[in-house]
């Protein structure tokens, strides 16, 4: 491995920028053009400046704009953070569909609305997630705060049938029940098996794996 892809490894996506993008896309596990949408580049900028680290990575962006362009209504994101997953939804969704996206730290959440002011389709909310009761129910949910995805009730509660759930963050395991780090993941093994749910596990990329779970 060369220093630059070496470098690119162990990247730290604060110092993303748009320009960085296309080297960035060399390194990921399954095939896609190295543009982003314009939305979600200004996304990764505003992440590099705020020294977000956690922002949406690519491959799970690129999914969430191919399940929203399946849905109608309401899709909603609960954990905008600078605003990454906003925008790849953005990018996904036709017709009269729209976002609407709670962010806990409202400093943050202003900053992201100043992104997205011309952003029509997509609505910011300062708030954690009973700001979104009000817009349920939802027909794509992206959950990306690690305290909301233990809450199975809640979120059951905010989806229509056939309404999508996206959690994000799992790391691939080949086992059942799901083991991270030494111990049954137990979050990923409710989702997995709650009957409220068709559910399946999605490998994103070698170290990354979402969970979709279908309301039924
Ligand atoms: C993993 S980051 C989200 C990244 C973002 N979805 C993206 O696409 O780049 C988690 C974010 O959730 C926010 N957060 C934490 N707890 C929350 C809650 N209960 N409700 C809403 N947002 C929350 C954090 O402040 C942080 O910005």
């Amino acid at each position: 491995m060369g220093d630059e892809r070496a470098r690119l490894g162990a990247y730290n996506p604060g110092d993303w920028s748009s320009d960085a993008l296309p080297m960035l896309c060399e390194t990921v596990a399954v095939s896609a053009p190295p543009d982003v949408p314009p939305l979600v580049a200004r996304a990764l900028d505003l992440s590099r400046k705020e020294g977000f680290i956690t922002a949406t990575r690519t491959e799970t962006g690129r999914l969430l704009a191919a399940l929203a362009a399946s849905r109608t209504g309401t899709l909603a994101e609960l954990g905008t953070g600078c605003g990454v997953g906003s925008a790849w939804l953005d990018s996904g969704i036709t017709g009269d569909a729209r976002v609407v996206t709670a962010e806990l730290d409202p400093a943050l959440a202003e900053k992201v609305q100043e992104l997205f002011v011309e952003a029509q389709r997509i609505e910011v909310t300062s708030g954690d997630w009973s700001t979104l009761e009000r817009y349920a129910p939802f027909s794509l949910l992206f959950v990306d705060v690690r305290d909301v995805k233990r809450s199975v009730d809640v979120v059951a509660d905010l989806m229509g049938t056939g309404g999508m759930v996206v959690l994000d963050d799992f790391t691939p395991c080949q086992t059942w029940p799901p083991v991270y780090a030494g111990r049954v993941d137990v979050v990923r093994e409710q989702w997995l098996a709650d009957d409220r749910f068709t559910a399946v596990e999605v490998m994103v990329a070698e170290d990354a794996s979402v969970v979709i779970a279908t309301r039924r």
